[in-house]
């Protein structure tokens, strides 16, 4: 997010770097002294990091952990994962997989190589920040196509796009416990856009961050599964969530086809993923640590969900309507009733003095919009400070509503 004009003549695409709010909240909260319930990024709290395991993975990594790596990832890493996609009977094929510099690089790889300046892109209404800038920087137009609880409203799409006047180039979609709604894209709808990336000639870019997180309800097949090696779809995977985010580690499965152009755009960017770390994963993989390690996170993030649903219809009624998630990190609230007309981007300083921070809505559209709305993560907080959260929240919102009465005109 940019303070100040450089006096330096900047390349053209410069003024396309929007930044993330969501990023910067991260800095905007280390630099705060008070003590602050983190609802705003997404990422486990250090209790649910294997920290300890990790040092000593760490220590004992091999000879040459240190020197530049494959780019394709370490060979280790790379059969650890194909064993672990194995188990969910999805292909893995060692010529599908690249190893990346966490879930973002491979979004910006996909959309480097899928998008010229101009093409549409079909993206879900709220989506995820950085999808969005990430789109953005290559120059991409924005096609966003409304969620409900079933995600996408994919049978709305042919209409969306008759009316842009151009088919899209890549769908943009998080099938999972999306970011920010919590909503998981149902089995017809799946179907539907794999029929319609077919009719349009266009690539589905898969971004999968929270399906290993349901905690309740019951699986839906994943694209892979209901069109296996199908080249029109690009998963892009991460650790992030499941692992710890400081790792950066994640992962694309492709065609091989598009993997060796994906390499390619790997190399003018960092060679090679961290090599230590990709170690420090690959052991623990293969120690057969990461299912308990996920059963453990399901359990904990089931509780944590339903601590903030109870505490939110405690302290708010029906005048903040949440989502029900099955799994991952979020739930989307909207504010209704007394406080349906506050500003959540407007009230974020407020908040933030109270002792809580989250995401306002409008960081999750490159249109604006959702003023009302607002994302919560559940992830980082134990049920004792949620409820804490809950309750400096709805004083922000309170305090909110009587300076807007006191400075209304009588
Ligand atoms: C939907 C989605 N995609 C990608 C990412 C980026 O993952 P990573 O932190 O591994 O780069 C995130 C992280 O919040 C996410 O929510």
């Amino acid at each position: 997010m940019t303070t100040s004009t450089p006096t330096l003549r900047l390349a053209s695409r410069a003024s396309l770097l929007g930044g993330s709010v969501i990023d910067s909240s991260t800095s905007l909260l280390a630099s705060q002294t008070h003590d602050i319930v983190r609802f705003a990024m997404g990422a486990p709290n250090a209790e649910l990091v294997p920290e300890a395991e990790f040092a000593r993975l760490f220590a004992a990594a091999p000879a040459g952990s240190f020197d530049y790596g494959a780019t394709e990832g370490e060979p280790e890493l790379r059969a650890q994962l194909q064993s672990y996609l194995r188990r969910q009977g999805l292909e893995a094929d060692a010529d599908r997989l690249l190893i990346t510099t966490g879930g973002m690089q491979g979004l910006d790889v996909a959309f480097k190589l899928l998008v010229d300046p101009g093409d549409l892109v079909v993206v879900e209404a709220p989506t995820y920040t950085n999808g969005i800038s990430t789109a953005l920087s290559y120059e991409a137009s924005l096609l966003e196509v409304p969620i409900d609880d079933d995600g996408m409203i994919v049978e709305a799409l042919p209409d969306f796009v008759a009316r842009a006047g151009k088919t899209p180039r890549v769908i943009y979609t998080i099938p999972n416990f999306q970011n920010p709604s919590g909503a998981t894209l149902s089995e017809p709808r799946r179907r539907l856009l794999l029929e319609l990336a077919k009719e349009w000639d266009a690539v589905i870019i898969d971004d999968d961050p929270y399906g290993a997180l349901r905690f309740d309800g019951t699986e839906v097949p994943g694209f892979a599964e209901l069109s296996p090696g199908n080249p029109r779809l690009v998963q892009v995977r991460t650790f992030s969530k499941i692992l710890a985010p400081g790792l950066r580690i994640g992962w694309m499965d492709l065609d091989p086809a598009l993997r060796q152009l994906a390499v390619n755009a790997k190399q003018a960017m960092d060679t090679c993923t961290n090599v230590p770390l990709q170690h420090v994963v690959a052991a623990f993989l293969a120690e057969g640590a990461l299912d308990a390690h996920l059963s453990h996170l399901r359990a904990v993030y089931r509780d944590r969900k339903e601590a903030l649903l109870r505490s939110l219809g405690q302290r708010f009624g029906s005048e903040v309507v949440a989502t029900h998630p099955e799994g991952g990190f979020f739930l989307w609230l909207t504010l209704d009733g007394r406080y349906g007309g506050i500003d959540t981007e407007k009230l974020f300083p407020r908040a933030l003095a109270h002792g809580v921070a989250y995401i306002p809505g409008p960081a999750f559209a490159a249109s604006g919009g959702f003023r009302n709305a607002l994302r919560v993560c559940f992830a980082t907080s134990t049920p004792e400070r949620i409820r804490e959260g809950v309750e400096r929240l709805g004083a922000a919102l309170d305090e909110e509503l009587l300076v807007a009465a006191a400075e209304a005109p009588r």
